[in-house]
């Protein structure tokens, strides 16, 4: 593992119990991240990108049919720790997440003050007025005015609750921030506003960001690496320069051809036919329904991982 690894996951896979079998939501993710790096997940819905932020913050639902993998955080595998260690250690204090749909979960009856100061109290027994000087703090660095402290959330806008929800995240100086779908259910605007304060962010503080978003044009000036997951697993990894110039993988490319572009007279296109269901996964390439370059092989066996300078999973590249 290099020296500047901060996570890294190895086989990693969340799988879920259902009335109909098990969705492999989560399945054979290996991936990792640097200190002070954004790395941008992208990728259909229901490829299990809220699941793989799930299994890195190990926040799991009743139904877990199995989790196993590793997960390493500045070299020590935390799957290794039991859940009382996880959460003394890890949750909240070296790892946060803003979940999807944040802004509608913040509690209606605190103040946002309060919500926001909360995790340094109760991880790092830090007293209530100290703790809300530091929410003050925090407020400036996603830029909700300091009055708002004493708000509760009905009282603020969708934009303003997703920065205080982002803030709540940051609240406890932690090495990496998973932010589901920060954006999504805003207005254009306020996306943008929102992701130039994770610009600003990534460059005031020393921490690291995985992105999860649906949207690849604005995310592409924040992002130092691309992921890009499909039916489970991630499926192609690369800077965010050479990805965005050329992607690799058939699916990625797909993906970057489906975005509307401002200039030039190049129609988006769409991605034909549907993803494979987790519950049933085909043999062989999980892309090779929908994909333009299958041969024989991608439906004989999965495509091993290539890993250049870049990681794709495709028999292209072996
Ligand atoms: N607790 C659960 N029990 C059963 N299935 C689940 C559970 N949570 C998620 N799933 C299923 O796992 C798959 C991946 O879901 P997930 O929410 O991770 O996708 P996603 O990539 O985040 O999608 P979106 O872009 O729509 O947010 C989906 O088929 C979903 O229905
Ligand atoms: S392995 Fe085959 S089906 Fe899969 S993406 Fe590559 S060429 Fe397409
Ligand atoms: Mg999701």
């Amino acid at each position: 593992m290099s020296e500047n690894t901060l996570l890294r996951l190895e086989d990693l896979k969340l799988h879920f119990q259902t009335t109909k079998g098990v969705v492999q939501a989560v399945d054979g993710v290996n991936f990792s991240l640097g200190y002070n790096e954004a790395v941008v997940v992208l990728g259909e819905s229901g490829c299990g990108k809220s699941s793989l932020a799930k299994a890195i913050l190990r926040l799991l639902p009743r139904n877990v049919a199995s989790y196993s993998g590793k997960v390493f955080l500045n070299g020590t595998d935390i799957m290794a720790y039991d859940d009382e260690e996880f959460r003394r250690n890890v949750r909240w204090v070296m790892m946060s997440l803003v979940p999807q749909a944040a802004m509608n979960s913040l509690n209606p009856v605190l103040k946002v003050g309060d919500q926001v100061a909360e995790p340094l109290m109760t991880h790092h027994g830090i007293k209530k007025e100290e703790a809300l000087q530091t929410a003050r703090t925090m407020f400036q660095h996603v830029g909700v005015p300091e009055a708002f402290l004493d708000r509760y959330a009905f009282e603020l806008s969708g934009g303003m609750r997703q920065r205080v929800a982002i803030a709540m995240a940051l609240v406890t100086s932690p090495a990496l921030v998973v932010l589901d779908e920060p954006t999504s259910a805003l207005d254009v605007l306020t996306q943008a506003n929102i992701f130039n304060v994770l610009k600003r962010l990534k460059h005031e503080l020393e921490t690291s960001f995985i992105l999860i978003t649906h949207d690849i044009a604005t995310s592409s000036e924040l992002a130092d690496r691309v992921a890009v997951m499909y039916a489970g697993q991630i499926v192609e990894v690369g800077d965010a320069k050479s990805f965005f110039t050329a992607p690799l993988h058939p699916y990625s490319k797909k993906l970057m051809a489906s975005v509307p572009r401002l200039r030039g007279d190049q129609e988006p296109e769409f991605i034909t036919g549907s993803p494979p269901s987790l519950l049933n996964l085909p043999t062989g390439c999980r892309f090779r329904d929908r994909c333009p370059a299958a041969f024989g092989r991608c439906s004989e066996e999965p495509p091993v991982t290539v890993i250049d300078q870049r990681l794709v999973k495709c028999w292209l590249f072996n």
